[in-house]
């Protein structure tokens, strides 16, 4: 009988680690800065209403795609806004997205066709 329990927790021990190990693995592979953040995905649904065309156009705000600014000023652009122009984002990105977002700004090229 004894014998009977030991096995049964043994056996739910297995169970227990069959189901997390793959869990853990996956969040290990994950990004552990910006999880699953899309940056594209992000620029098209909160900076391009303003930024048309994924930022490769002027709208509202000017076209980024192309900018001589530096990563400074961008970084600042995004966090501080500008008065009347275009609204703080302040702390809704982390630096690390910040870093993203200026990547995808940087990568911009005119759309083919
Ligand atoms: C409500 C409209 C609006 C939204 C939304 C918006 N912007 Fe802007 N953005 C502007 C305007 C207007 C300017 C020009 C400000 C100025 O006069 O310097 C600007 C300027 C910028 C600049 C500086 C460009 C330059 O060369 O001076 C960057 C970079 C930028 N925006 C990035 C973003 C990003 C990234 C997002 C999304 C997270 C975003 N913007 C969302 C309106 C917007």
């Amino acid at each position: 009988m004894e014998f009977c329990v030991m096995k049964l927790s043994l056996m739910a021990l297995a169970t227990w680690f069959a189901c997390a190990t793959p869990v853990s693995a996956q969040t290990d592979s994950a990004a552990p800065d910006n999880g699953n953040f899309d940056v594209k995905q992000l620029f098209a649904t909160t900076c391009g209403w303003c930024h048309s065309d994924g930022g490769r156009a002027a709208g509202k705000g000017p076209q980024l795609m192309n900018t001589t600014r530096d990563d400074d000023f961008i970084r600042d652009r995004i966090k501080n806004g500008k008065q009347g122009a275009m609204p703080a984002f302040d702390s809704t990105f982390s630096d690390a997205q910040i870093d993203q977002i200026i990547k995808y700004i940087r990568e911009l090229k005119p759309r083919e066709g």
